[in-house]
């Protein structure tokens, strides 16, 4: 018999600057296609983490948020990084194929990533973020694959 225990690791943030280490964390163990999947209420810190990773990579452009762009692509980094925002992906009634940016090189970030479920990959990254107080967040990191269940293991 196989039993699959789904691990996660707990990380509570004080602050804005906790969650961006987290990013800058995560970041230090990134590779081509890796893929991070936000989920979390409105405010909780997903575009925050983002800014920051992005930052790390050595992005120079401005991150914004591409809640009516869907995905924006950003290529001054060590490595390419498409952020998404999928929250409006209903509204827009064409298929922008965000399948095709998983194997494409580059580091993927979705934010709100719980409204495509069916379109993630299987080897993922999930982050949770729940908010307890105005500066106060606990990240849930759920590693699918053992590539994110190493790097989880080496951050936390
Ligand atoms: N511990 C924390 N981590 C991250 N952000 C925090 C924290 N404490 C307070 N904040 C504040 O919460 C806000 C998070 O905003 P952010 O835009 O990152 O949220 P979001 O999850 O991307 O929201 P949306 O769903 O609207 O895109 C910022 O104003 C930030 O300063
Ligand atoms: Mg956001």
């Amino acid at each position: 018999m196989i039993v699959v225990i789904e691990m996660e690791y707990k990380i509570t943030s004080y602050n804005e600057r906790d969650t961006a280490t987290i990013a800058e964390n995560l970041e230090s163990e990134k590779f081509p296609n890796m893929v991070i999947c936000l989920m979390g209420d409105l405010g909780s810190g997903k575009t925050v983490f983002t800014k920051a990773f992005a930052k790390a990579t050595g992005i120079d452009e401005e991150i914004t948020s591409p809640t009516f762009n869907i995905i924006k692509e950003y290529s001054s980094g060590e490595l390419p990084l498409y952020h998404m925002d999928v929250y409006r992906l209903e509204d827009s009634h064409e298929d922008i194929g965000i399948e095709d940016y998983f194997d494409k090189g580059g580091v993927t970030i979705i934010e709100w990533a719980d409204m495509i479920r069916d379109k993630l990959p299987e080897e993922r990254l999930e982050i949770k973020i729940k908010v307890i107080d105005e500066n106060t967040r606990i990240l849930k990191l759920i590693p699918y694959g053992k590539i994110y269940e190493d790097i989880c293991g080496v951050i936390s």
